[in-house]
């Protein structure tokens, strides 16, 4: 069976692909090593999966139409995962154009390709299609009309494309809506890796809404168990649907609480600056899986003070500290 992962240069991509690697799937990964953040870690990720002989690496910009057929057409797949896409709430703040870029036109092109060559489909959606909903846990049967960022207006987007493509096409498509996931090899513009890097340098860090706010962290395990899931039900022949699935950890964690355990698990006190509530943030996100638990047997399975554990092991060990 052979994968394409789009994004496998990210934190995500790359431990899929890793995980699939190992279980002898053949993994085709494209990403285009944008900057946002680090190239170099995109490059270490992508080193640790060059190790494997069923890995091949393209590096293309999924949002030009041209390159996609060309570079995939002749290769028989038996499903994609569509991770590539430009993430972070805060940014589409300054930067909102690349994310209709990136996500949506880069969304459309792998749609296209998915209904020409009739290949089914998993894609990255976010808790924060959310938005300002007060509600919680956030259930996919929650209404989603109130988003608070153009990230999360491109996310529903990819969503009511999916489900346009279904309608239209019969295009099997299955929707993970990711919470707050953390854990070795992760983003460095999310809370998490931040905190690790100005508490180990003695620097301040800004803590929003005095701490504040809650977030349902997920661990990277337990992602990649639960999109493993997701694939193979996508290759259930009696599957026939668009569907959606949260992917959290159903246990909402206050940022005062994760800062206390990752002080613990570094051995060392943050210098905090608290500051106020940023545009496009929301106060609290909190998963609820039934429908992923019953249909996925998604079952999250770590504590939050084991998952820092690991994310402070891997980082110490790359930065050689
Ligand atoms: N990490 C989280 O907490 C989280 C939460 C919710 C949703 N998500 C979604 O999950 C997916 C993976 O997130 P991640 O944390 O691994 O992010 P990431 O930024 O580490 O990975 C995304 C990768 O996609 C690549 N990419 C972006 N646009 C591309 C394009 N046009 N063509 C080719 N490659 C492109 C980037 O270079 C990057 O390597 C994203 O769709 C993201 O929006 C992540």
């Amino acid at each position: 069976m052979t994968i394409l992962i789009t994004g496998v240069a990210g934190f995500i991509g790359s431990h899929l692909a890793s995980k699939m690697l190992s279980q002898n799937f053949n993994v085709i990964g494209i990403d285009n090593l944008n900057d946002y953040y680090s190239v170099n870690l995109k490059k270490y990720r992508l080193k640790q999966l060059n190790k494997f002989k069923n890995f091949t690496f393209i590096k293309a910009d999924l949002s030009k139409a041209l390159n996609l057929e060309k570079i995939i057409k002749k290769k028989k797949l038996s499903v994609i995962c569509h991770l590539a896409a430009q993430a972070g709430v805060r940014y589409s703040i300054t930067n909102p154009s690349i994310y209709l870029k990136y996500n949506i036109d880069g969304f459309l092109n792998i749609l296209e390709y998915c209904r020409k060559y009739n290949t089914n489909l998993v894609y990255a959606s976010s808790s924060s299609v959310y938005g300002a909903n007060r509600k919680v846990p956030f259930s996919v049967n929650d209404d989603v009309s109130n988003p608070v960022s153009l990230y999360a207006v491109t996310k529903r987007s990819n969503e009511l494309m999916a489900e346009s493509y279904f309608n239209l096409y019969k295009l099997n498509s299955i929707g993970l809506r990711f919470f707050t996931v953390y854990g070795p090899m992760g983003r460095p513009d999310m809370a998490i890796w931040k905190f690790t890097e100005s508490i180990i340098n003695n620097k301040a860090i800004e803590v929003f809404n005095r701490g504040n706010l809650s977030r349902d962290f997920t661990y990277i395990d337990d992602i990649i168990d639960g999109v493993q899931k997701a694939i193979k039900l996508s290759k259930n022949k009696k599957f026939t649907k668009h569907r959606i699935y949260n992917l959290g950890n159903n246990s909402p964690v206050l940022l005062n609480t994760m800062i206390k355990l990752l002080e613990e698990t570094i051995g060392k006190k943050a210098k905090k600056k608290l500051v106020s509530m940023q545009p496009g943030d929301v106060k609290k996100t909190f998963a609820d899986i039934e429908k992923s638990k019953k249909e996925l047997k998604f079952q999250p399975k770590t504590s939050l003070r084991q998952g820092l554990t690991k994310f402070v092991n891997w980082y110490k060990e790359y930065h050689k500290i």
